[in-house]
């Protein structure tokens, strides 16, 4: 399904170039679940956002169901994210003016979907805010404001979803149940999961375990073996 081919991506500063992504190699089929771990600044967020067509690689390839994913234009780009990818952010890029579940609605809305709102109020129900479907994002904790961009980003059931450290921000309980949320989905739609995580136990739930070392991203086979 997907599939990093000699993938590199350096940042331009004033003086010099910061290589993050050097070659990195990895395939990943459709379904699976797969844990990126890896230390502070090693490159987790930069690949999600090369793989959410956010960035372009500086050379290298991402292959999405046989297609050069980065070689396409904007629109289709944006037809892809919409209708096929669930990405949740480290921030959470909420819409300020509109409400927690008008925040949920509006990939369904964008989308066309009729029962938008009935979807987002019971997607809101999942990450337990149905009580805070009328708030706007500045009357939310900032637990709740990550609750409901985990709910936007799952609420069209996506193929892919890509989630930076879900739970960074959330107490102990209510991340274990948003992890029990992106694994159920997995389970229940055949979606495929990446998941970059910290939480060694939730990256041992998860198929495959991948290191991102020196811009290189290497397999756990133990953890392969293990599953
Ligand atoms: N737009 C940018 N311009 C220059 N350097 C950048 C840019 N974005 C990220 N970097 C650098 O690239 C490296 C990788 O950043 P990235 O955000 O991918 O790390 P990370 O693995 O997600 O870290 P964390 O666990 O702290 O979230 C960091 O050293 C960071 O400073
Ligand atoms: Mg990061």
């Amino acid at each position: 399904m997907i599939k990093l081919q000699n993938l590199c991506m350096n940042y331009k500063l004033e003086q010099a170039q910061l290589s993050v992504l050097n070659d990195a190699q990895l395939s990943i089929e459709e379904g699976e679940t797969l844990a990126i771990v890896g230390p502070s600044g090693s490159g987790k967020t930069t690949l999600l956002t090369l793989l959410a067509g956010l960035e372009q690689p500086s050379s290298g390839d991402i292959m999405l169901d046989g297609v050069k994913f980065n070689k396409l234009d904007a629109d289709a780009l944006a037809d892809i994210r919409r209708d096929q990818l669930g990405i949740i952010f480290q921030s959470f890029h909420l819409v300020q003016s509109l409400t927690a579940l008008g925040n949920v609605a509006l990939p369904l809305e964008i989308a066309g979907k009729k029962n938008a709102y009935q979807l987002a109020r019971k997607m809101l129900d999942r990450v337990g805010l149905a009580e805070r479907e009328k708030h706007y994002p500045a009357q939310l904790s900032g637990g709740e404001q990550q609750r409901v961009a985990i709910a936007r980003a799952l609420v069209h059931k996506p193929k892919l979803v890509l989630a930076d450290e879900p739970t960074g921000n959330l107490d102990v309980v209510t991340g274990a149940s948003i992890i029990e949320l992106l694994f159920s989905l997995n389970k229940d739609t055949g979606s495929t999961l990446l998941l970059v995580t910290h939480d060694d136990e939730v990256a041992r739930r998860c198929q495959r375990i991948v290191r991102l070392q020196s811009g290189k991203l290497v397999e756990d086979q133990d953890h392969a073996l293990s599953v």
